[in-house]
Formats: C-alpha cells, structure tokens, sequence
C-alpha cells in the first residue's frame, strides 16, 4: 500500500474493478480508489500524489471512457460525496414547471398545459460543483424555466467531466453557458479560470492538469413549456437515432471537419461489424456497444479497423472522442 497520511488512507481503496464504474462495463482494476468527501481532503491527496509522482485520474460517471483489461496505474478519483455535487441557483426562483416529467424515461404528461409566467429579464447564475450529475442539472434547470441546457439532453456524465470535453450536440454545447471554472492543481492549489481561459473547442478544452471544483454558468428565462419541448424533442431524436440503453460510452470519434464520422463508418460497411463482444452499432455507427464477453482489448481492435478503413476509403484520420485508460498507452490513437 502506498505510504498515503492517516486521514488520506481512510478514503482509499485498492485494486478497485473499473468496470462497475464505466459505462461500457469493461476494464481491470484501479490501482488505488479514492473517493474523498470533502476539498481538504482532496486537495492533500492531490498534492501528496504530485510529490510521490503518483498518476492521479479523476472518474466521472465512465460514460466516456475505456479502460484498459489490465487497468489503471496510480489513483483514480470519484466524486461522489455531498460536497462535490452541491448546486446554486442565484437568484433561487425555483420551478415553475409542474407537470410530471419522468427523468428516466424521459416522458412528461401532454395534457399539463398549465400557464406559467417567466419574466425574460435578467438571468441566473448556477453555480454547480464537478461531481453534480449532469442529467439531474439539465432537467432542474428545465423544470425551472431556464434556458441554456436543453441542448444537453441525454448526455450523461458529471459535470466536471463534461466541461473537460467540452461535450455538446448538434444544437449546443456546454461552453455556450460557462462563465467560469474553478480547478484544483496537482499541488493543491485553486485557481479560477474564464471561459476565454479555458480555451475551449470542439469537443475539447485546454483547462490543464487538475480537478474541475467549481463551474459557474449564466442561464436565461425563457417559456418554459418551449424549453420543455426542444429538451424532450433533443431527447426522443437521441432515444431513436443512438443506442441509449446500451454498455457504450457514446460517439467513440470526434466528427473530423466538415464530416460525420456516424456516416464515413457507416459507408465503410461497418455497422455489424464485430471483434469478440464488441460490435458496431446497428443504430449508429459511431458506437460501439459491449455485448457479453467483450473486453477492452475487443473494443481497441475494433477501433483500430476502424481508423485504418476509414483511412484508407476515405483519406479522413479518425480522432477518439473517448478517453482511453491504461498502463500501457503505447499505440493507442490520441
Ligand atoms: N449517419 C449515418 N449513419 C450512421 C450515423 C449517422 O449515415 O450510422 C449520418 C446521419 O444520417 C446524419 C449524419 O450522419 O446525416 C450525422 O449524424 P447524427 O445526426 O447522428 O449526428 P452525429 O454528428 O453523428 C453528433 C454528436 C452526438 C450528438 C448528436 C446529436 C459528435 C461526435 N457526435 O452526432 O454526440 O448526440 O450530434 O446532437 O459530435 C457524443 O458526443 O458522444 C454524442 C453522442
């Protein structure tokens, strides 16, 4: 066990399965599992790893991420405790939508046409920590009239993840709304960071080493019945075109400019296509779905046909959108 401080080794786990923790279901053993509870406590383990040269990864839901069959080296944290998922609404005007909308599966009652007022002046700010989930903040902020998150409908993961990434779809994208981003560095210490700072693009952002703390966010009233519908509408379009309830962890490649990658890999033939338990979705053929048996090692061969088919039909290099942990990175495609 490595020498971590008393208060440290309490939240400190080892050889913790990966695969309960990542959406796809696969993936060996974390080295060691930290889930701390409060910034103190983080923040020493972050800076007692940064001394030792521990690699130290933050999980967030594993809903974008492959982890390697023999696991990851070092500490993977998980922020899932209390204090890592508080959320602030300023002001608080609270809900103003009733009627029942159904989180999981996405439904709400037709017939709730209730009238409810919003004022279109002004805007609140949330502030949201990096463990909040983003599903639950996307639906509050629907339920409260507030405008801005809808476009995130159906993206699973926590925030701090989706920041990272800068995840988003067709009709937005999280760095529409980021004012600002607090990050803890390796050495413990926070710094906040503006939009304009955390240098974001498609599908990435350039926040640096650390843990997203903190995120605010600037959304607007708006009728809230319209926000309700482009979230359910987003959300159906998903629910029909995408392998929802699926081990996947979403579009395995980011779309290269001024293409799909969905249609390039559909036109190369591949959906269907299998490596052991991995398959190509029928449904969409920029995922790739686990099915029983597969390993990570499936998955990374199926990626590799992939990338080099693509490539040679289409003269296009397919760049991951996932996150891809291992011990031994060597010729896995960035
Ligand atoms: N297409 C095919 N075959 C397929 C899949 C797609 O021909 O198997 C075609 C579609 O018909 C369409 C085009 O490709 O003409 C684009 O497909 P789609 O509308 O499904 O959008 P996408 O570009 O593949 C992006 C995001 C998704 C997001 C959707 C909707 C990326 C890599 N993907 O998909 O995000 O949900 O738009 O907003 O940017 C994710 O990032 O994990 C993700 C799922």
């Amino acid at each position: 066990m490595m020498p971590f401080a008393d208060q440290i080794e309490q939240i400190v786990t080892e050889r913790e399965p990966m695969a309960t923790h990542t959406w796809f279901g696969l993936g060996g053993p974390a080295e060691w599992f930290a889930r701390p509870r409060s910034m103190k406590q983080l923040s020493e383990l972050m800076r007692h790893c940064h001394e030792q040269q521990v690699p130290v990864r933050i999980l967030g839901l594993g809903a974008n991420l492959l982890v390697c069959d023999d696991g990851v080296d070092g500490v993977v944290v998980r922020l899932n405790s209390p204090e890592f998922r508080e959320v602030r609404w300023d002001p608080d005007t609270g809900e103003v939508m009733k009627g029942p909308l159904n989180r999981a599966a996405g439904e709400y009652n037709p017939t709730d046409t209730e009238a409810v007022h919003f004022d279109p002046q002004g805007s609140v700010v949330v502030t949201a920590a990096g463990g909040v989930e983003m599903a639950k903040l996307t639906l509050d902020a629907v339920r409260r009239g507030l405008t801005g998150l809808e476009c995130m409908a159906g993206i699973p993961g926590t925030l701090g993840g989706i920041v990272r990434m800068n995840a988003g779809g067709r009709t937005g994208q999280i760095s529409d709304v980021v004012q600002s981003i607090t990050m803890l560095r390796p050495d413990g210490s926070l710094c906040r960071l503006s939009r304009e700072q955390a240098g974001f693009a498609y599908r990435s952002s350039r926040l640096g080493e650390g843990v997203v703390c903190q995120v605010t966010m600037e959304l607007r009233p708006d009728d809230p019945r319209e926000i309700r519908e482009r979230y359910m509408s987003l959300f159906e379009m998903k629910r029909r075109s995408q392998p929802m309830q699926e081990y996947c962890a979403g579009c395995v490649f980011k779309n290269p400019p001024q293409h799909s990658a969905g249609a390039l890999i559909d036109k190369a033939g591949f959906k269907g296509r299998a490596v052991g338990g991995a398959w190509v979705s029928e449904r969409h053929a920029n995922f790739i779905v686990a099915k029983e048996g597969a390993t990570a090692g499936d998955v990374l061969s199926l990626i590799g046909l992939i990338r080099r088919e693509v490539a040679d039909r289409f003269g296009v290099e397919l760049e991951l959108e996932i996150e891809v942990w291992g011990k031994v990175m060597a010729g896995i495609p960035a």
